[in-house]
């Protein structure tokens, strides 16, 4: 169904276990307030979703840190959170959160109909559990000595300097992050939702019929399903979150991951009588406006929760961006490596839109990007104040001083190829915007509306009207040709201000207050219209929309990051401020399918060159081995391969292969081994060689 009626946007609802920093606006918060602004500004019928997640290990962890209870956390950080949305101008319809009464109610419901309805399993396990804590462990909380790289601080589930994916048994010493204590293992009985069931519908609904969705979000679930669903636990052993609404079940709490995403559903409650018309109306288009850390538990568990329940819509689409590093760093809680939003805000009063745009103008919509104060310093200066604020200033200004301070009027008989491009630009520009932001690329659109109004400075420049002014005692016609230029320039304001005000919403509200126009005026039907503002009409003064920003102040922020960075004494501390809920155990999560993320430098330090084999020989008493001389180009090296159970030496003399130059060498049956060969293993545990398309030249970089 294309002809919606209504939209409902939701987006992730945070842990209130901390406050927000420029991470969560640009992985979901901005896009969302972009769309939704879009739409209303289209007179949809829109509903703009998001609240606090209030349950779950991560709360938990971080009362234990601050000596405090669950409770206090949540409210101390729902208040900050919610305060700091709406300074930001992030427009929820409703800000809730998932420890109202009504939430419980309604999760809880949802839970019971699948239990009545027989969709669960009941199976007993045997599951870590903290005996000083007095809690049963997920396996992201157990911490203790990487058996494979030495790491003290590895996780139960994954040790994240080597990548290796570890269950608790593996650790050496390991250790609750909740007391220290040695975790031991407890029989307990949990309800699972055999997500394998579910496998063949999310293949049609979600492979077949969701083609379109971005490439990062389609990829991931393709790839969560082809490696297989298992069952996954939808019930924890905790005192915090929805109780099990099933007799004897004390101490069983829902999983935050089915309790989070029904707070969709329980907020629009709070909001609207009419919830019912936004989730259970076929002709509802849903968005979920997501981090990628979010993509399986939007797109396959919550699908599937719906599903089994069946009063309910499917998401339309899932917009999940990737992430946004600091500085060439992953943002960390834990390490204090983040720009907070409400500091940001004190340090930088009403100035939400440059931090808006630079987080649109650099979002991570298709690959994780980075924020630099360099990159915010340049942007804001030579986009947002010369090219967009200039403009408009320039416009208020001129009309001033050369028109009287009132909109001129357009003399169509003098009109120039110039005057039609730029107002033909009104309306493609408005075209190009839409079918972008319809495409949830906001990146684009934005880039779009600055372009527009990188072409109406090149227009003034061209007709230079103060220069046209000084020609007027000799050649008063010549107010004519000010007159037209002015007009188009102050059409094109009033349009600038509508295509920006999804975006820059305070912006284009200080640009309808000098145009004295009334808020009516940014309906998006009005965009690519000519005739705006009536001739004769007179406006306010100008004044700037934006500063300029100094060097100073842009090297204090760098200054502030680098002098709060914090070094975790140990991995209990960042399980505790960076924590992101877990599965109750390995076994129950879908594998999955990349390792844990690194950043741009330290996939920077491998050196890949393209070699050509020179020699291979079998290595005496190793099956698996081949000793190869490869040819680099620059220099020939000593390899020693284990594929020697895939290829016979001779066939493989020529062959183009990658080789990891700079990795320490290493020696295996006596022979010194100077590099490492890529190699693909398909599903059947055969090799192959990862080389060039054609031949290139030896020693050629890959990366
Ligand atoms: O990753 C997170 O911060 C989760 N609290 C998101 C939950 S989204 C939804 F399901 F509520
Ligand atoms: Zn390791």
């Amino acid at each position: 169904m294309t002809d919606f009626k209504r939209y409902l946007v939701t987006a992730a609802l945070p842990y209130a276990n901390g406050p927000i920093h420029i991470g969560h606006l640009a992985g979901c918060y901005l896009p969302a307030d972009i769309y939704v602004r879009f739409q209303r500004a289209r007179k949809k019928d829109i509903k703009f979703i998001c609240g606090s997640d209030e349950h779950g290990v991560p709360i938990q962890i971080r009362a234990m840190r601050e000596g405090t209870t669950p409770q206090a956390v949540v409210d101390k950080y729902h208040k900050l959170m919610g305060d700091t949305f709406e300074q930001m101008g992030i427009s929820f319809d409703i800000y809730s959160r998932t420890s109202n009464k009504i939430h419980h109610e309604t999760a809880a419901a949802f839970f019971k109909k699948l239990y009545d309805d027989g969709l669960f399993e009941e199976k007993e396990s045997e599951q870590y559990y903290d005996e000083k804590a007095n809690a049963f462990l997920a396996d992201r909380y157990i911490v203790g000595t990487c058996p494979v790289c030495g790491n003290e601080n590895a996780y139960g589930d994954q040790c994240e300097r080597c990548g290796s994916s570890l269950s608790p048994e593996q650790l050496i010493n390991p250790r609750s992050t909740l007391s220290d204590a040695v975790p031991v293992k407890r029989k307990t009985k949990h309800w699972y939702l055999p997500l394998q069931n579910y496998e063949p519908w999310l293949k049609e609904w979600l492979l077949e019929g969701h083609k379109d969705w971005k490439n990062n979000v389609y990829g991931q679930c393709k790839s969560w399903l082809d490696n297989g669903l298992q069952p996954r636990a939808m019930t924890r052993d905790s005192s915090w979150g929805v109780k099990v609404p099933l007799p004897n079940t004390e101490g069983k709490v829902l999983y935050v991951w089915f309790d989070a995403p029904i707070g969709y559903i329980s907020a629009t409650k709070e909001l609207t009588e009419q919830w019912g018309d936004y989730w259970q109306q076929n002709d509802t288009k849903l968005v979920h406006f997501i981090g990628k850390d979010n993509i399986v538990f939007h797109c396959i568990i919550f699908p599937a929760m719906l599903k089994a329940h069946g009063n309910f819509v499917l998401p339309e689409n899932v917009p999940a961006n990737e992430f946004l590093n600091l500085e060439g760093d992953k943002v960390s809680t834990s390490r204090n490596w983040a720009v907070w939003v409400d500091e940001y805000m004190k340090d930088f009063p009403d100035q939400q839109d440059l931090l808006r745009y630079v987080l649109c103008a650099n979002a991570p919509e298709t690959k994780d990007n980075d924020f630099t104060w360099k990159d915010f310093h340049t942007r804001v200066n030579s986009e947002l104040v010369d090219i967009f604020g200039n403009f408009e200033n320039r416009a208020l200004v001129l009309m001033h001083k050369l028109c009287g301070g009132k909109v001129p009027a357009f003399h169509a008989d003098i009109a120039d190829k110039a005057d039609e491009d730029l107002i033909a630009a009104f309306e493609s520009t408005k075209t190009k915007v839409e079918n972008l932001l319809e495409q949830y690329k906001f990146r684009d659109a934005l880039f779009e509306v600055i372009e527009l109004a990188r072409k109406g400075n090149k227009y003034m420049q061209d007709k230079e009207p103060w220069i046209v002014a000084k020609s007027l005692a000799e050649k008063p016609a010549n107010q004519k040709r000010i007159d037209n230029c002015l007009h188009v320039c102050l059409q094109l304001t009033a349009n600038l201000a509508i295509l920006i005000n999804p975006f820059l919403p305070f912006t284009a509200k200080k640009m309808i207050h000098k145009l004295k126009v009334v808020e009516k005026m940014l309906e998006w039907e009005n965009a690519g219209k000519a005739k705006l503002l009536s001739v004769g009409y007179s406006l306010r003064e100008p004044q700037l929309l934006f500063r300029k920003l100094e060097a100073p102040e842009i090297q204090a922020q760098v200054d502030k990051l680098k002098a709060g960075l914090v070094k975790p004494a140990n991995a209990a501390n960042s399980a505790g401020k960076d924590a992101k809920e877990a599965p109750a155990s390995t076994e129950e999560a879908p594998a999955s399918p990349v390792k844990a993320e690194i950043v741009y430098d330290d996939f920077a330090k491998i050196d890949l060159k393209v070699g050509t084999i020179l020699t291979a020989e079998k290595v005496a008493k190793a099956d698996k081995l081949l000793k190869l001389e490869v040819d680099l180009g620059f220099e020939k090296r000593t390899i020693v391969s284990g594929i020697a159970l895939h290829f016979k030496p001779e066939e493989i003399i020529g062959q183009q292969v990658v080789v990891v130059t700079n990795l320490a060498p290493r020696k295996m049956k006596g022979i010194e081994s100077n590099g490492m060969i890529l190699m693909a293993e398909d599903k059947a545990g055969k090799l192959h060689f990862v080389n060039p398309n054609n031949k290139v030249d030896e020693g050629s970089g890959v990366s």
